[in-house]
């Protein structure tokens, strides 16, 4: 019962944690990833539906500057990532404030298509989000997703 209520709180006493999407870090060397939140995804696996387009925004605290940032999005399908074709992967112009100093925190928001074209299966989403001048991430996630019909 204690146990409940302490669960509880930590759920719901803040809208931050309760429209957040959980992920995995995969490795952010540059940055620290503050909140990542996935359309109408509060819990994983992410249910995708084909036809259906889905927002995302990344909130990261950079640890080193950088010029311009990009957005990077692989499906890992059997253990192959393979590239998603996002619209636009420049973060400068997805909300990011360009140039990057240390220490900024940057809301980048994209949305990924989820075309109906796309087979029915279950995988991971790898975003990441590129220091273009340090050559490594400023965040990189992963999180599960099925997509559907
Ligand atoms: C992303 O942020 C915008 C602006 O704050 C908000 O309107 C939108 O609902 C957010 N999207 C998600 C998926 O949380």
């Amino acid at each position: 019962m204690f146990l409940l209520v302490i669960l509880g709180l930590l759920c719901c006493s803040s809208n931050l944690v309760w429209s957040a999407t959980p992920f995995k870090d995969c490795g952010s060397p540059s940055g620290t990833i503050q909140l990542f939140e996935v359309t109408d995804c509060t819990t994983v696996p992410c249910k995708f539906i084909k036809g259906h387009t889905y927002s995302m925004n990344l909130t990261v605290q950079a640890k080193a500057p950088s010029a311009t940032a990009t957005v990077a999005l692989h499906g890992i399908i059997g253990g192959i990532p393979v590239p998603f074709p996002i619209g636009e992967p420049n973060a400068c112009k997805l909300g990011a404030k360009c140039p990057i100093a240390s220490g900024d925190a940057n809301v980048v928001s994209f949305s990924l298509p989820v075309l109906s074209s796309y087979p029915a299966i279950s995988l991971y989403v790898k975003i990441e989000l590129v220091a273009d001048d340090q050559k490594n991430d400023y965040a990189c996630l992963q999180f599960p997703a099925t997509i559907t019909s």
